[in-house]
């Protein structure tokens, strides 16, 4: 699903956000990717949906080359992605019903099918009532849901979820997280970036990777039986 040999980022400006990075992580992995403000994750993020190339080093994500000459590809291949921004960018006016919608439209499905996609993404994340709010209306957590229906409805392979559980207290992180976490199966990957390490203490069957000022180091942390 992802394999990344020798990655290394540097911004423009000479930043060098990764450093070597090296990991393997197979379908269906449920993948946390956990440091402290700067330290590198969203830059990984990034990496992982194209939005910036390896400066060296080599990264495959679906078996595509994540480089600057595959750039078509890599258009296509976001089909197949679930992003879930720090931000959100939802569309302000729009109903949370017509944002859902709007992350389908690269999908090229007729509108009926479209609107059952995301009703169903919309009662999964427990937003059903509020599918003909604006979105402007809702709280940060609805808002929250409202990005991870958005992102699910097309049944991507490979969730991506940037520092998701915000400013929330911890309860609803929690329950943020573990919505997160129902949408990996076995052809699914969900990968979710947070700097509150309590958060996943108690989480079984993950994999961990510590972000440490671009250095990454992996953990696989197994099912207690
Ligand atoms: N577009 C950019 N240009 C230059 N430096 C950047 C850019 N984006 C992030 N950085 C720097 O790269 C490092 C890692 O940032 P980031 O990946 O956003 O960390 P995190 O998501 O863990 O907070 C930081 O030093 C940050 O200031
Ligand atoms: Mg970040």
């Amino acid at each position: 699903m992802i394999k990344a040999e020798n990655v290394s980022l540097r911004y423009k400006d000479g930043t060098l956000a990764l450093k070597d990075v090296n990991i393997g992580i197979q379908p269906g992995e449920l993948v946390y990717i956990l440091g402290p403000s700067g330290s590198g994750k969203t830059s990984l993020l990034k990496l992982l949906m194209g939005i910036e190339y390896p400066t060296s080093g080599s990264l495959e994500v679906m078996n595509l080359p994540m480089k600057r000459s595959k750039r078509r590809k890599i258009r296509k291949l976001r089909r197949n992605l679930g992003p879930i921004f720090q931000e959100f960018k939802l569309i302000e006016g729009r109903t949370a019903l017509e944002n859902v919608m709007m992350g389908m439209r690269i999908l090229g499905i007729r509108p009926k099918r479209m609107r059952e996609f995301a009703n169903t993404a919309l009662s999964r994340v427990g937003l059903e009532h509020k599918r003909f709010s604006k979105v402007e209306k809702l709280s940060w957590g609805e808002a929250q849901r409202v990005a991870i229906a958005r992102a699910v409805a097309r049944t991507p392979r490979l969730i991506l979820a940037d520092e998701p559980t915000g400013n929330l207290d911890h309860d609803n992180a929690v329950h943020i997280l573990h919505l997160l976490n129902s949408f990996r199966n076995d052809h699914t990957t969900v990968v979710i970036t947070t700097h509150a390490t309590h958060l996943i203490h108690d989480f079984e069957d993950i994999t961990i990777l510590h972000v440490d000022q671009g250095n990454i180091r992996v953990e696989r942390r197994g099912k207690r039986i």
